[in-house]
């Protein structure tokens, strides 16, 4: 193994979406099992004994899995037409600090496992960090096994074809009791590090703002594009467009708010057509908790009134939401500790650490982002920066496992 940009480069090619350029890889979709093998053979390789738990995360342990073990990884999937760092770098990096801890001959006193946990995106079926979720209860299982992809398969369908037990789904006090703390590194979603000052291809995350998801669906009635009177016309795109709008005002006055519709699905979709319904999606951060929502109610009544002027019928749904999260002060500390001169940042971004944060002592590492861009294909990290990751990882483990 010779570092963490050489093993993305062996999965370069799997799950590449050639429409939207890029990669789309979704929980138990085609490129998903692909990287879960990968991962298994590279983890088995290094002596490590890979399971599978009841919601469908992978485990590598080193050492027997035990009470207080030491616990890193992140997630293999991504967002449609997403970058090659988000969730693989942290895999990566765990894999190469394995390898590096293996090749000084150190001997883990805790047990070490790293952990690549199912759909963090919610590319497939919506909830972000499900297999977390899952895992730590945040997620009701009834709830999602009814969850849905967009050709209809639920997560009950598609857990059974993989081979799992769909009532299984849930929390699995075994394995959390098992945790004794979770490390996580990540690619930097945002210019923080480079904006503190200095050369700083390493941080660690202090916090995570709140965080949640919102489906619209607007009735209206499909018609001609061509024979129907503006006066006449039942158009549920109109509200979804004010509800777009509302959504960038609502955040211009509120501290590192942010909202976005990045997905917007007209039915029947055809050109010369007035759409019967439009579904959209709304992704709301801020603060605080009482912003996040305030800018929901703001953009709902906005859609509402538009839906109201335009005859239409407008329905909302929250898919998931998550509380602001700060990480363990104590480990957070520990880990700057060891790390030397390092920033700590926040993150606007979600990620499986901040769903364990509720549960178990838990912390972050970042590395760099030269451009600040994810979620896109352009989404980058230098080589010499994963190496300089992978190296504090190492340490991080060395220091948590001796
Ligand atoms: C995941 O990266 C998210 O913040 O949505
Ligand atoms: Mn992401
Ligand atoms: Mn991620």
């Amino acid at each position: 193994m010779t570092g963490p940009t050489e093993l993305l480069g062996e999965i370069a090619d799997v799950g590449r979406d050639r429409l939207r350029g890029g990669y789309s890889r979704h929980g138990f979709d085609r490129a998903d099992l692909e990287l879960r093998d990968w991962f298994t053979e590279r983890a088995v390789r290094l002596g490590l004994s890979v399971e599978v738990d009841r919601n469908g995360n992978l485990w590598a342990w080193w050492g027997r899995p035990g009470p207080d073990s030491v616990v890193t990884g992140s997630h293999l999937d991504s967002v449609p037409g997403g970058g090659p760092f988000d969730g693989p770098l942290g895999i990566a990096s765990a894999l190469d600090a394995v390898s590096s801890l293996r090749a000084k001959g150190f001997i883990p006193v805790r047990p070490l496992a790293i952990a690549v946990f199912v759909e963090e995106e919610g590319g497939r079926f919506g909830v972000p960090c499900l297999g977390s979720r899952l895992l730590t209860g945040t997620l009701d299982p009834e709830t999602a096994r009814a969850l849905r992809d967009q050709d209809g398969v639920t997560l009950a369908e598609a857990v059974g074809r993989f081979g799992l037990d769909p009532d299984r789904l849930g929390r699995d006090t075994r394995l959390l009791d098992r945790i004794g703390c979770f490390v996580e590194l990540h690619v930097e979603q945002g210019q923080q590090q480079s904006a503190s000052g200095g050369d700083h291809p390493v941080a660690v995350a202090s916090s995570i703002i709140p965080h949640g998801r919102w489906r619209f669906t607007v009735r209206g009635q499909g018609n001609h594009a061509g024979t129907t009177d503006v006066a006449d016309r039942h158009d549920p795109m109109l509200p979804a467009a004010s509800a777009v709008l509302a959504a960038r005002s609502a955040v211009l006055d509120r501290r590192r708010a942010r909202a976005t519709v990045g997905r917007l699905r007209p039915n029947p979709g055809g050109t010369n057509v007035i759409a019967s319904s439009v579904d959209f999606w709304l992704d709301v951060r801020a603060e605080s908790t009482s912003d996040t929502r305030a800018i929901v109610h703001e953009v709902t009544e906005a859609a509402r009134e538009a839906a109201e002027a335009e005859g239409c019928e407008l329905a909302v749904r929250e898919e998931s939401f998550g509380e602001p999260v700060t990480f363990d002060p104590g480990l957070r500390d520990q880990l700057a500790g060891w790390l030397g001169d390092v920033p700590t940042i926040p993150t606007g971004a979600g990620h499986d650490a901040g769903i364990l944060a509720d549960r178990v002592r838990t912390g972050m590492l970042f590395v760099r982002n030269p451009t600040g861009i994810s979620h896109a294909p352009e989404e980058y990290a230098e080589p010499a920066d994963c190496a300089a990751g992978s190296r504090a990882l190492t340490t991080v483990l060395e220091r948590l496992c001796g």
